[in-house]
């Protein structure tokens, strides 16, 4: 905790963004890393905010930083995040041996250019896309440039649709639920586009076919659902949003699509909810994008977003780099990024195939469900979401207690457990839960000894009764 608020110390306070540190402001120690070992081969200390005269002997630099690193969270631990925080010992060979791959490089790793397009033929399939059509799409970084990439190629047709009516194209608008992932609140900013937030209702935590219907207009570039929400882990009712529009379409000759953003559930419901329509099968849905790093089981960064067809990707958004003497349209935000991402998503593809896929989220969500349900049991506890959509649950205090859920989080980090605690968006703000992300590499033991702790947690604070509950938290909760 003493060591998150220093880091935040260093934080600009308005922009995520570090600040350069004012050296005289710090004493001697403050300024230098002093590494214990030191002695033995090296004799002087490091400066930590200006470039070292000389270097480091390899390993004494690695140990340095290693050592330094011990004090960050236990990511098998951090059951707060969405992203992969366990690969098996191949695939992280793999990884290693092609970091030094630049996937924008088409031309010198015309190999790894094959390969994202496998993927993407992959994930096309896997999301259901008509053969009749010619699906189209691409790696990212993660899901929120894929977000971006996505939301930019509805703005562009929405343009089109306009110009092609003869009218103005000035005020586009968004339609989304105000428990959107950040980046679709950062996709409107910066590209500027009206968002039209739909708030949250009771125990309504998602959006849903009549909400968004008083919202859109046509000025709407395209409506965006939700398959596993960041707050909850619940999908948005993708096909009964997909119909009303379908209707309201053919009543007004708006034309307003869906992007589902699928960074969770793009990868759970094919192989575990195969049944469930969300996906291409959907008229409406024009583009879909998912987290190779979420629940594709590849460490981070990799993305992808998919286009139905060829046709809802505006062309003056493309841009051709020469590839193998031909033409390679690439639309992305970045120009270098790693390839070895894209290499470890193949990886999974080849080595899990659909049964190993279906198989490791069936395990996380049977163990999400068996948590949340003996969670429930504890006492205090009520749950918002069971894990039943993706392996992912929130739960809430059922009356005031002696300590909240910032408390009770808190304590579980000092046994190393990474579990936020948050309030609810605009119009349920007083509500305030914790969420558990399940995903491979936490088992049902270590669930276990998660409710271990959690059960002495309890008991800690039914000795105390005279405990001050903290009212207020600063969790990280995407
Ligand atoms: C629903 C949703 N969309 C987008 C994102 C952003 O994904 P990424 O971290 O891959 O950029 C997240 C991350 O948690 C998410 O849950």
């Amino acid at each position: 905790m003493e060591n998150q608020i220093r880091f935040r110390n260093k934080l600009n306070p308005t922009i995520m963004t570090y600040k350069k540190i004012n050296l005289q402001n710090l004493d001697y120690n403050e300024q230098l890393l002093v590494p214990a070992y030191g002695q033995r081969t090296m004799d002087s200390d490091i400066p930590k905010y200006e470039i070292p005269k000389n270097g480091l002997p390899s390993r004494t630099a690695y140990d340095v930083i290693k050592d330094e690193l011990m004090l960050d969270g236990n990511s098998r631990m951090n059951l707060a995040t969405f992203v992969s925080t366990w690969m098996e010992p191949e695939a992280r060979q793999l990884m290693a041996e092609t970091f030094d791959k630049n996937m924008i490089d088409k031309d010198e790793y015309p190999q790894t250019a094959e390969i994202e397009m496998r993927c993407v033929n992959i994930l096309s399939r896997l999301w259901n896309s008509p053969d009749h059509e010619e699906a189209t799409g691409c790696s990212t970084i993660g899901s929120s440039e894929a977000a971006m990439l996505g939301g930019l190629a509805l703005k562009w047709k929405w343009r089109e649709r306009m110009k092609a009516k003869g009218k103005p194209a000035d005020k586009p608008n968004i339609v989304m639920g105000i428990n959107v992932q950040i980046c679709w609140e950062k996709f409107a900013r910066y590209w500027d586009v009206e968002p039209r937030l739909i708030p949250m209702e009771g125990t309504r935590y998602k959006i849903n076919a009549e909400e968004v219907l008083k919202r859109v207009d046509e000025n709407t570039i395209g409506v965006v659902a939700i398959l596993g929400t960041t707050f909850t882990g619940e999908y948005e009712n993708v096909k009964e949003i997909n119909d009303a529009l379908d209707k309201l379409n053919a009543d007004t000759n708006w034309d307003i699509p869906i992007h589902v953003d699928g960074a969770s559930g793009g990868f759970i419901a094919p192989f575990i909810q195969p049944d469930l329509e969300w996906d291409f099968r959907l008229k409406w849905v024009k583009s879909i994008n998912s987290s190779g790093h979420k629940y594709g089981l590849v460490f981070p960064g990799v993305g992808w977003v998919i286009w139905r067809d060829k046709r809802e990707l505006p062309k003056d958004l493309i841009f051709y780099v020469n590839y193998l003497g031909g033409e390679m349209p690439t639309f992305a935000i970045n120009f270098s990024r790693p390839g070895n991402q894209i290499v470890a998503q193949y990886y999974n593809f080849l080595r899990l195939g659909f049964e190993g896929y279906k198989r490791i989220q069936q395990n996380s969500q049977d163990i999400a469900l068996y948590l949340s349900d003996k969670i429930a049991k504890l006492g205090p506890f009520e749950l918002v979401s069971n894990g039943s959509d993706i392996p992912v649950f929130a739960f809430k205090l059922k009356n005031k207690e002696n300590f909240t859920l910032y408390d009770l989080t808190g304590m579980l980090r000092q046994r190393g457990w990474l579990i936020p605690a948050y309030s609810m968006p605009e119009n349920l703000t007083d509500l305030v839960v914790a969420r558990i992300v399940v995903k491979e590499g936490f088992s049902r033991d270590m669930a276990n000894l998660l409710l271990d702790d959690m059960k002495r947690t309890l008991q800690h604070f039914a000795n105390q009764p005279d405990h001050v509950p903290i009212e207020k938290g600063g969790s990280f909760h995407h």
